[in-house]
């Protein structure tokens, strides 16, 4: 399975969040690319079966400065074939933690993107073992969900089988 991990970090914590699921999704097979999001375009997606969009937080109103083209793109380009999966670093005391993530998590549902249902939310450095942890096992599940096929089902009439209809659901 292709993965691209695509972050913004500016003191280094969601950065360490992107490199602990790349050695986890390698160890697991995948071939795994890792950018910084400002040096990518949203088309650049199809290229990949699953990615993980990785942003820190200092204003809750928008994306981070350089996630904002990426953030305009995503208004402009048909919704390629990709599943995502978006996680960051925050201050989880904060009355709505990692706000930036949702912001362009709600941007790619709203344009028909697959997203992954949760969003890996670590508070500031991702040092001790139990922060580690859940990245790891948040790289396990998301990869579980990357690898299931879409269900497609027949419509069918008087018995008669008909064109086949994807059920819309990103979660299968
Ligand atoms: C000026 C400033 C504003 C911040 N605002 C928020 C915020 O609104 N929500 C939040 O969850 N974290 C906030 N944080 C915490 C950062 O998101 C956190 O330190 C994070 O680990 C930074 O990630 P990075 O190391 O990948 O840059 C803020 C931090 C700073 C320094």
């Amino acid at each position: 399975m292709k993965v691209f991990i695509g972050y913004v970090s500016l003191s280094g914590n969601t950065e360490k969040m992107a490199i602990i699921m790349k050695n986890r999704l390698a160890a697991a097979g995948c071939k795994v690319y890792m950018e910084r999001l400002d040096t990518v375009e949203v088309d650049t997606l199809k290229e990949y079966d699953l990615a993980f969009i990785g942003l820190y937080t200092w204003n809750k109103d928008e994306v981070p400065y350089e996630a904002k083209e990426f953030y305009e793109e995503i208004e402009q380009i048909h919704p390629p074939n990709v599943k995502v999966a978006y996680f960051g670093s925050g201050n989880l005391n904060d009355e709505n933690p990692c706000a930036a993530i949702h912001i362009l998590s709600e941007k790619m549902k709203e344009r028909g993107f697959q997203v992954y249902d949760s969003i890996l939310k670590v508070h500031q450095e991702p040092t001790i073992y139990d922060q580690v942890k859940k990245c790891e096992e948040f790289a396990d599940h998301v990869l579980i969900w990357g690898r299931k096929k879409r269900k497609w089902r027949f419509l069918s009439l008087n018995g008669m089988l008909l064109f086949p209809k994807y059920d819309g659901s990103a979660y299968l």
